[in-house]
């Protein structure tokens, strides 16, 4: 029989994958007080097999990156030493565990900020309250505060050391949450970014501060421990196919790790669209481990890679339900729904480590 393509293995730098079937970052705001809980240790392991890439949950970097309840961080102690169980279990179980490092920006609120103070963002333009993803919650922000220029400079540190801090608990690596709306993509997308400085304007000036915290996490602790997440195609900018080139290009010569995209192809959560783009210009253009994402099944995961069109494919919501997931797309066994109403509760076992195993 001829094999399938997901479950071939594949070289990525020094890291050996035995298969291509990767655990999508997922937040799960399950870690009180922004620290990870003894309940992540089971979660990640029931997802992690020998030669298998997880990326953990979008990760703080610091005391302002929140935007959300639970979410963990690594800017302290406490946290560091609390990841530390959880990356050994996924260490003991074969696995290859990457941390994405993340800052919200200007997608929070005065209640998730020091002192009650303004979320930062590089314009003080605020976004309007909307309904989440999962269809129940609502999301309230607050007017950003325009970080001034040598403001930025801190931001570059507070990635670098959140860096050195993954490395230091244990992960594999660290992946630059650079996508979905977020900090580093509020700089990137011109119809977000209104600076008149360096960091905004020009497609050059506006990928400034992503680049500056890629070089910076890059001499913390080497490009094959680097990885990032873009999604030039989630809204907000005029030109997203050249924005993705533009990154990917200027990427190339850091010698990073893996570029993780994440797919034009849907324009809400779970509903597919047909689209123009394709992030098949920046496959090409990357020189490193291309990964891609969103709304992939197991066939059309097997075609991106058989194609060539990824190296690896990341999988959220079906790896979410289904911990053995590459056991059953191995044996074509069938998939645990997934519930969308407890993507974000903070219960420590419903809808976290309580899908079933097919055995
Ligand atoms: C519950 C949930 C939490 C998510 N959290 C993150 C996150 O922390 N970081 C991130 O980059 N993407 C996050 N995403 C997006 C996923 O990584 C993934 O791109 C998305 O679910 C689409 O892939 P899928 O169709 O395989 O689920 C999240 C998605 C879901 C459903």
């Amino acid at each position: 029989m001829a094999p399938i393509p997901l479950l071939t293995p594949y070289k990525m730098g020094r890291f050996h994958l035995s298969h291509r079937i990767v655990l999508a970052p997922l937040t799960r705001q399950r870690s009180f007080g922004n620290v990870p809980q003894p309940h992540a240790i089971l979660y990640y392991s029931q997802r992690a097999s020998k030669g298998g890439l997880l990326i953990a949950e979008a990760t703080g970097v610091s005391d302002t990156a929140q935007g959300y309840p639970n979410t963990p961080g690594i800017w302290t102690k406490e946290q560091v030493e609390a990841w530390r169980p959880i990356v050994d279990a996924v260490h003991k179980k074969g696995g290859i565990f990457f941390c994405q490092i993340w800052h919200v920006g200007r997608v929070s609120n005065y209640t998730f900020q020091p002192n009650g103070q303004a979320p930062i963002s590089c314009t003080d333009k605020p976004i309007v309250s909307k309904v989440r993803a999962n269809g129940v919650d609502v999301l309230r922000f607050s007017p950003p505060r325009r970080l001034a220029t040598e403001e930025i400079l801190l931001i570059v540190n507070d990635f670098r050391i959140a860096a050195k801090n993954a490395i230091e608990a244990g992960f594999d690596g660290v992946e630059i949450h650079g996508a979905h709306g977020y900090l580093i993509d509020q700089f990137l997308k011109d119809q977000i970014n209104d600076r008149t400085d360096q960091y905004g304007g020009s497609m050059e000036n506006r990928c400034r501060f992503a680049l500056e915290i890629v070089q910076a996490v890059v001499d913390e602790i080497g490009a094959d421990r680097v990885g990032i997440r873009l999604s030039p195609y989630t809204a907000g900018d005029s030109d997203p196919d050249a924005l993705g080139l533009y990154m990917v290009n200027s990427l190339n010569k850091f010698g990073i790790s893996y570029c993780h995209m994440v797919e034009p192809s849907m324009a809400k959560e779970g509903e597919k669209v047909e689209t123009p783009h394709s992030l098949l210009p920046m496959r090409k253009a990357f020189k490193g481990t291309f990964i891609a994402a969103r709304g992939y099944n197991k066939e059309e995961g097997n075609k991106a890679v058989s194609s060539g069109y990824a190296d690896l494919v990341a999988y959220g919501r079906l790896f979410l339900a289904n911990p053995d997931l590459p056991q059953r797309f191995e044996l074509d066994a069938p998939l645990n729904n997934y519930n969308s109403s407890t993507f974000y509760t903070p219960d420590p076992v419903v809808g976290y480590t309580d899908y079933p195993f097919l055995c």
